[in-house]
């Protein structure tokens, strides 16, 4: 299959037309979202769906996304719609919130991986409700990497996965938030299975009480059932060894500076990904910045970016972890799982 890479800025016009044309017709069509970009396929075609798996190597047990436009869209795919979810929906719509309710009888079995429940989020991104709303159907779409891959934040780590693989590329740059939408199940008390930049925070202030999946910060343990089933299988691993090192500044920095030098003698490439508070530290060892420690966002926004460019010329990336709260729990999540929670304490 040949992959036409459609550059957003230029071609706009065309290439919605073009990828909603794809997905009317059953194909594969690759687009940007604000969280990372997205593979879709036509959501009600359980054979269209089927692609995605097959392109991305995913197991056929982990569900995915259903994107829609509007709301509207979103109530004709869960039954009932829960109860909260319409808070939510006027809170965090469109953003970057998936909010998992009893999916209809529309939805097919390849979406849901079998299960009685559905996710639905509406993207805030332009470019991604144009898609939506000019294909007329609700989109399936997982992060548009290889299966087990970090998720692709711009359109040439999309390429560099599933070209030969998607009829369409859509590329619209950088994406604002770089890690994957929050996703909260209302089916029982509401719990946040996988944690983004809409913090639990937020999400607590607006239903009083969330709970948090036992799995967010620690690998299952064996036997143990996942509420998500996308939680038991490996994650975000670069080609390269990923260690995280968890301390202050000052100490993590000290920590870091010891076991690069340590890996450097034996001739292992490696990088440090730091922070701004950190950088001064590390002078002349080869080192990428995150962002700023204390706007845990900015770390979320390079970290599957950073990670994806470091892979390509080292070893060893030595990251930095910081603490888990507000958006630092997404950046946290996220990185245990790159690391395959591989964690050093300094
Ligand atoms: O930001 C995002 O959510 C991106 C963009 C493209 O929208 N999509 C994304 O999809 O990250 P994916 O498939 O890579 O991650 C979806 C996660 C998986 O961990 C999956 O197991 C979980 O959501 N999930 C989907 N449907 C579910 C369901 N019915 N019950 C429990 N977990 C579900
Ligand atoms: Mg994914």
């Amino acid at each position: 299959m040949k992959t036409e890479l459609i550059d957003l800025k230029t071609q706009y016009r065309y290439g919605i037309d073009t990828a909603a044309e794809v997905i009317r017709a059953g194909g594969l069509a690759a687009f940007p979202t604000e969280t990372v970009y997205g593979l879709g396929a036509n959501g009600l075609n359980g054979a269209a769906v089927r692609k995605i798996y097959e392109a991305k190597g995913r197991p056929t047990d982990n569900p995915s996304i259903l994107h829609v436009a509007s709301k509207e869209e979103a109530f004709r795919l869960w039954d009932p719609v829960p109860e909260k979810a319409e808070k939510l929906m006027d809170l965090f719509w469109p953003g970057p919130l998936t909010i998992i309710g009893k999916h209809s009888a529309i939805v097919p079995p390849e979406v849901t991986g079998g299960l009685d429940t559905v996710a639905v989020r509406m993207p805030s991104n332009t470019a991604a409700a144009d898609l939506i709303r000019t294909a007329g159907v609700p989109i399936a779409a997982p992060s548009a990497n290889l299966s087990g891959r970090p998720s692709p934040t711009c359109a040439a780590h999309v390429y560099a996965d599933l070209n030969g693989r998607a009829e369409v590329v859509l590329d619209g740059g950088p994406c604002r938030y770089g890690v994957e939408s929050t996703v909260i199940t209302l089916v029982g008390e509401p719990t946040v299975l996988r944690p983004g930049v809409i913090t639990c925070e937020m999400l607590a202030s607006a239903l009083g009480e969330v709970n948090l999946s036992s799995a967010i910060l620690s690998p299952l343990k064996a036997g143990e059932t996942a509420a998500s089933p996308g939680m038991k299988y490996k994650h975000y691993a670069p080609e390269a060894e990923v260690i995280a090192v968890n301390g202050t500044p000052e100490s993590a920095a000290t920590e870091i500076i010891r076991m690069y030098d340590a890996y450097a003698v034996t001739g292992a490439r490696v990088i440090i990904a730091g922070t701004e508070q950190t950088k001064r530290f590390y002078k002349d060892r080869k080192c990428v910045i995150l962002g700023d420690r204390d706007r845990p966002e900015t770390l979320c926004a390079s970290l599957f970016y950073l990670l994806r460019e470091a892979d390509k010329d080292a070893d060893v990336i030595l990251a930095e972890g910081i603490p888990a709260k507000d958006a630092g729990l997404a950046y946290m999540n996220r990185l245990l799982r790159a690391a395959g929670f591989h964690v050093v304490e300094a």
